[in-house]
């Protein structure tokens, strides 16, 4: 039975950058994964340029039932660190938006860089290779592997949340945690479309396609982002934002083209030319055909002279005010993330070992930490990796 000093299962972006950081101290270290290729969120993230982080990362852009959990990790570990890196790889980058940063070329490039780091830290990695049982004995753990079993002193957790199961996602973390009575906050879907009922779907489908600036708000939260109105529902990053903090049941305020102040628009323009639509005068500041779907919504065809006040107000607030009960979220399927995960009571903010399992160690996205969109996601797997990958 071959020893290692760590066994690190999930070659992911976690996995990667714990194996590398533990290799590079000097450790023996196996890497596992039963997907073909290590990384593959990597690569099709950010719409294949990966957003690998944002600059602006810090505890407050991240969900958890301990807000102060990620901030000793985030702050070993800082979106310049892995800049740094990125430079040191000679991989062109650049600001989208928002301190988003993004591969100039493609995210394959990310991939490389973490792979030769591995390598530089004489990382074993083992790909199609599933996991069958994981034991802890009086040394270490001993993992079984397929006809194979491996000992180590340290096993480290990076297989992931179970968003994309097309893609090899599984809620493999959370079963070693329930193997070893680690508490788990109960998963589920983040960073995703919002579904709505039939009838409104109806109601929306002259809609699909069109995008606009918006400002959602829910549970005491808010985001303004491009929302978009689709086949499905509705998305966008200022709804995938919303989604996180959006549980069943929940309304979401939706204020369109917050910065233009309609109600004054629509009065101005009464004033000034009151035989023109309510259509033409919002058609100067939106799509057309939204700006169509909202006066018919609101039956308001007619001249603009012929409408009261109060009705150009209603209109105004139909669009600024928007009050949706989406149906559901589009669930696992195509969710960027999953939210909740290994209660990080369980854990060692400085370490991510388990506090009363020394040895065992749950990095990136199976821990209850859930960034917003924009690279806090990446951000905090390196950051957790480092975490673990320099205590193991
Ligand atoms: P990750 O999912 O990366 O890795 C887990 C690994 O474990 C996988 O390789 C998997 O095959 C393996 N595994 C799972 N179960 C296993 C088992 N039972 N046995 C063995 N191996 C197993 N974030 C961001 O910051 N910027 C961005 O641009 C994007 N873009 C983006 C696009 C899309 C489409 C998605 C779905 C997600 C993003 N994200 C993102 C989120 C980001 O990809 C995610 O938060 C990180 O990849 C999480 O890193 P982990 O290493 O924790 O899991």
């Amino acid at each position: 039975m071959k020893q290692f000093d760590v066994i690190v299962l999930g070659a992911g972006a976690a996995g990667l950058m714990c194996a590398a950081r533990a290799g590079q101290r000097g450790r023996r270290v196996l890497l596992v994964d039963h997907a073909r290729a290590p990384g593959e969120k990597i690569r099709i993230s950010g719409g294949g340029r990966c957003n690998f982080t944002n600059i602006h990362a810090g505890p407050q852009n991240y969900i958890s039932s301990n807000r102060h959990f990620a901030k000793s990790a985030l702050a070993r570990y800082t979106p310049r660190d892995f800049l740094d890196l990125v430079e040191q790889y000679r991989i062109d980058w650049h600001e989208k938006t928002l301190g988003q940063l993004f591969c100039e070329g493609s995210s394959k490039q990310i991939v490389s860089m973490l792979l030769d780091q591995c390598a530089a830290g004489k990382v074993d990695i083992r790909l199609q290779t599933s996991v069958s049982s994981v034991r802890k004995s009086d040394h270490g753990f001993r993992v079984s592997l397929g006809g194979e079993t491996v000992l180590s002193d340290a096993l480290v957790v990076a297989t992931g949340g179970k968003s994309i199961p097309k893609m090899g996602a599984t809620g493999f973390a959370y079963e070693i945690a329930g193997q070893f009575s680690v508490p788990v906050i109960e998963p589920r879907a983040g960073l995703v479309p919002f579904t709505l009922d039939p009838a409104m779907l109806e109601t929306l489908k002259p809609l699909a396609g069109i995008g606009v600036p918006a400002e959602l708000i829910c549970n005491k939260t808010t985001f303004r982002e491009a929302l978009l109105f689709t086949h499905r529902g509705l998305s966008g990053p200022s709804v995938l934002q919303i989604s996180s903090y959006w549980k069943p049941g929940d309304e979401v305020v939706a204020r369109l083209l917050p910065e233009v102040p309609l109600r004054d628009l629509l009065h101005q323009a009464k004033r000034e030319n009151g035989r023109q639509t309510s259509s033409t005068v919002l058609a100067q500041h939106m799509p057309r055909r939204l700006a169509q779907f909202f006066t018919e919504q609101a039956g308001m065809i007619s001249a603009l002279a012929d409408m009261p006040d109060k009705a150009l107000n209603k209109l105004a607030d139909s669009i600024q005010n928007w009050h949706i009960r989406p149906a559901g979220t589009e669930g696992y399927r195509t969710a960027e993330v999953t939210l909740g995960g290994i209660d990080t009571s369980a854990l060692s903010s400085k370490s991510m070992e388990v506090k009363s399992l020394p040895g065992l160690y749950f990095i990136g996205e199976c821990v209850d930490v859930t960034g917003w969109l924009g690279g806090y996601n990446f951000q905090w797997a390196w950051a957790s990796a480092v975490a673990a990958g320099d205590a193991v």
